[in-house]
């Protein structure tokens, strides 16, 4: 009898570097907030996002955006890594890329601060400066022109609409929440950027338990100094948004977040950044609603790059 031999495609340089750096993704602790007033049956946790390679939440989508698009075959040796971002994501692809030798390509708002440009620099991210007035939207519409006129030079990953943004805290941010509560979570609360974190951990707690109640944030205001954040009534919607994930809808203000950061430095030793305090602003106004429940909620990232605020608040 005639046996088949299975030839195997080898396995691009790629594909063998893109897992490097799984151990240092995510698994990020869970911290209880100890010290802000809150009831004996009410517990505040929030995970410590900058504590993960890169420095921030999105570590866990950038990663994963890479990874499938290696895995797809859309991401090369030699092609570009394209994106608009002006923090956190662009400065994960940065990290990242250089650690797999994966090019990087970002368009960002020319207001974007002076530290994170100085980072992308150090980190040698090819970078286009869009106007300040644009803004994000602006940074997009040109990163889409960028690959449009060449293609083939770039894979652009289009956070904004790139589904593996999601399932990258579907699969690990709201598993590592079930398993660090022991399956006891009762609200989670969480900002809106590209809306990646609140969909995929909102969507995946849902599946575990209906009953999670998902409560996402937004700003109060367009010139809102919330970074990372998306007024969705004036910005343009992400496409992997999906309004039927929150179950209520919240808004914070730039100076509530700022009090809150104040509070978190000198009653809880956390030096955050604006949207983590925003986060921990919304949570302990649903902590002080509540009679008994576990809020979970994450600290994007932490106050080291938000000197202009730092400068002002703890003068
Ligand atoms: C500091 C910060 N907070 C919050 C977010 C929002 O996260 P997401 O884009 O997953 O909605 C981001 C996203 O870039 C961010 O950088």
């Amino acid at each position: 009898m005639k046996t088949l031999d299975i030839i195997s495609q080898p396995e691009s340089p790629l594909t063998k570097k893109s897992t490097k750096l799984d151990s240092f993704v995510g698994n990020t602790p869970l911290y209880p907030i100890q010290n802000l007033d809150i009831k004996e049956d009410v517990k505040v946790f929030a995970k410590l996002e900058w504590q993960q390679f890169g420095g921030s939440v999105k570590t866990r989508a950038a990663y994963r955006i890479i990874q499938d698009a290696i895995e797809r075959g859309e991401l090369t040796e030699g092609k570009h890594l394209l994106d608009a971002s002006s923090g956190n994501t662009g400065i994960a692809y940065a990290h990242i890329g250089a650690a797999l030798g994966i090019p990087v390509t970002l368009c960002l708002p020319e207001n974007a601060s002076e530290e994170r440009k100085q980072i992308l620099r150090s980190l040698d991210v090819n970078l286009k400066l869009t106007s300040r007035a644009g803004g994000t939207d602006e940074a997009q519409e040109v990163a889409k022109e960028i690959y449009e006129q060449n293609p083939s030079q770039y894979y652009y990953a289009d956070q904004y609409s790139n589904p593996s943004n999601w399932k990258a805290h579907y699969d690990t941010t709201g598993p590592e929440i079930l398993d660090q509560t022991n399956y006891d979570v009762t609200h989670f609360i969480a900002g809106l950027g590209t809306t990646g974190t609140f969909t995929g951990t909102g969507r995946f707690l849902k599946t575990y338990k209906q009953e999670i109640e998902l409560i996402a944030l937004q700003p109060d205001i367009a010139m809102h100094g919330l970074e990372g954040w998306k007024h969705l009534e004036t910005a343009h919607t992400p496409a992997i948004f999906d309004d039927s994930v929150a179950d209520v809808m919240q808004t914070v203000s730039t100076e509530e977040a700022h009090e809150t950061m104040k509070l978190a430095a000198q009653k809880e030793g956390l030096l955050i950044s604006p949207s983590s305090a925003a986060n921990l602003a919304g949570a302990l106004r649903l902590a002080r609603q509540l009679e008994e429940g576990t809020i979970v909620t994450l600290f994007p990232d932490d106050s080291s790059k938000y000197g202009e605020v730092t400068n002002q608040l703890f003068k």
